[in-house]
């Protein structure tokens, strides 16, 4: 696969007041490139301030003007850092332009944009709601655009950052980047097709990895050069303590050290199962998360959450432990099985319903898993795995608003914990614990549209006769998010809305347990 164009800039774009200017200077001083700051080329030109030119002649003269040097500026960037101006991505020649660049978002909430802009001289930042609509104007713009994502951040947390975005130029072409960040730590997410065997890999030391049987044989060479390969049995059923005991012999065997670290290749399961034992083993190892299911590279491989489950309970015994880095090569998925592809989609509608807005029209677009090439599916894996770190980056352990990944997953589990792990496939029981949550939430319409998509993916939409509403009941009672008064549930009334820490009673539970098993 084509790299970047060659000698491609590092351009910094994203809202007013995230730090485009003072970023890309000092992103330029420890890289080594030259810094230009379109904005002062741009002021030069016109021979005023920008906001005085803006109030002279308007905003359309000022968007030409500002197309024009932004457009040619690209056009002819020959390496170095570029700050480009908030607006300057509203011109089609300038993101034209963009494309054979590493373009680096810099996303900033609309209230710290204000709190840092409404004082200065920009035209803009006047007032307070016409500002908060053009900042969610642009956002998908920003999004459409960026090659990498981070944070708007402060200038000495820059650098931290900037190996793994300079380290595009060498990965394949269309690989996007994620910084996520969260209280105990921050790493890179590599979305893109082809990156496992591109040769880039994100750390130094030896690579352990666990994987299972159905993926080592596909992928286990495409990680390469190996210390060793751990493969466990596939399935839920093995996301055991005992599978986690294989594992941790099998590593003192082959003489794993803290210099060393883990990589997890495979599904959520050796995800999960991987993760837990990098957070045990030795009292902790790094570890690279290499996600081959849809469910791994949207959700599981992201976040921190690791662990295994007991015959009793789902996710039961784990640790929170960052990955180092989180590889999701899109290509993977073509070897991916179509039951496990839609299984997988589950949990791309979770996300879609969790987020609202565009996600969540593009999630209900995709007609059938079947025509989609699973490398169209990186921009829509790019999407998702960017609202998780949104949400991870406020609460990393669980505390709060993180709560909202739960939706349809208190009834999911249950499921998959009252039928032995065996009979569904996690996302399919997520689908079945979404549909039940949406009866709580008392959304009928939106209830029908989701079981109407899950129909449509060939997922099921009835609980199987033989699983039982007091086994289920009895399952759920032990769910993790349910505290000594009750259940709490994540509800949500209409997409982009939900609510988390939201007590429900038993009857009602019953009841919608009881309606996922009522004949067509
Ligand atoms: N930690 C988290 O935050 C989090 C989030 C969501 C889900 N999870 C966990 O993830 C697990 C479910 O993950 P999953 O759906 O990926 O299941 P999985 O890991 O069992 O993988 C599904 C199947 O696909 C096979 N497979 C994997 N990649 C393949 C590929 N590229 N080509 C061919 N076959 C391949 C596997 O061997 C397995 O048989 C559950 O245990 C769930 O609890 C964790």
């Amino acid at each position: 696969l084509a790299a970047l164009a060659e000698n491609p800039a590092l351009v910094f774009i994203g809202f007013m007041g995230a730090g485009k200017s003072t970023v890309a200077r000092a992103a330029a001083q420890a890289a080594g490139l030259e810094a230009v700051d379109a904005d002062e080329l741009l002021e030069l030109q016109l021979g005023t301030p920008i906001d005085v030119f803006f109030d002279e002649h308007g905003e359309e003269e000022f968007r030409k003007r500002e197309a024009e040097m932004a457009g040619g500026l690209l056009e002819g960037a020959a390496g170095g850092a570029i700050a480009l101006g908030g607006g300057a991505v509203l011109s089609d020649r300038v993101r034209e332009a963009l494309r054979r660049h590493i373009v680096v978002w810099l996303d900033v909430s609309a209230q710290d944009a204000w709190d840092r802009s409404r004082n200065g001289a920009r035209p803009l930042a006047r007032d307070r709601t016409a500002f908060d609509r053009l900042h969610a104007e642009r956002l998908p713009l920003y999004e459409s655009v960026a090659t990498a994502v981070l944070p708007a951040l402060e200038r000495d947390t820059v650098a931290t950052a900037l190996p793994a975005v300079l380290a595009l130029r060498d990965l394949p072409a269309g690989t996007r980047l994620i910084w996520a960040t969260s209280a105990s730590g921050e790493y890179p997410i590599y979305v893109g097709e082809g990156l496992l065997g591109s040769g880039y890999w994100p750390l130094r030391g030896r690579r352990f990895c666990v994987t299972d049987a159905n993926v080592a044989p596909l992928y286990r060479d495409a990680v390469a050069p190996l210390a060793a390969t751990i493969a466990v049995e596939p399935g839920e059923e093995n996301k055991t303590l005992a599978a986690a005991e294989r594992v941790w012999r099998s590593l003192a065997t082959a003489g794993m050290t803290q210099d060393d670290h883990i990589v997890a290749l495979g599904g959520g399961v050796v995800g999960d199962l991987a993760g837990f034992c990098a957070a045990t083993y030795q009292r902790g190892v790094p570890l690279v998360q290499a996600p081959t299911t849809l469910v791994g590279q949207v959700d599981a491989a992201i976040g921190g959450k690791t662990g295994v489950d007991l015959p009793e309970a789902k996710n039961y015994v784990g640790a929170y432990h960052l990955p180092s880095a989180v590889l999701a090569d899109t290509a993977t998925l073509r070897t991916l099985p179509a039951q496990e592809l839609a299984a997988g989609f589950v949990e791309v509608i979770k996300t879609g319903l969790l987020a609202g807005g565009a996600l969540w029209e593009r999630v209900k677009a995709i007609e059938s898993l079947g025509d989609v090439d699973p490398g169209e599916l990186t921009d829509i894996v790019f999407a998702c795995a960017r609202y998780k770190v949104d949400v991870c980056a406020d609460d990393e352990r669980d505390g709060g608003r993180r709560a909202v990944l739960n939706l349809g997953h208190t009834i999911g589990h249950a499921i998959e914990a009252a039928s032995g792990y065996g009979r569904y496939r996690h996302g399919e029981a997520v689908g079945l614990g979404l549909l039940a949550a949406l009866r709580l939430s008392g959304a009928p319409e939106l209830r029908a549209e989701v079981e109407g998509l899950l129909h449509r993916h060939g997922l099921p939409v009835r609980l199987d006769a033989a699983i039982e509403t007091d086994a289920v009941m009895s399952a759920a009672e032990r769910d993790k998010k349910r505290d000594s008064e009750g259940h709490r549930f994540v509800l949500i009334d209409r997409p982009g809305r939900p609510h988390y820490g939201e007590r429900v009673a038993n009857g009602e539970v019953r009841v919608a347990i009881d309606e996922l098993r009522e004949a067509e």
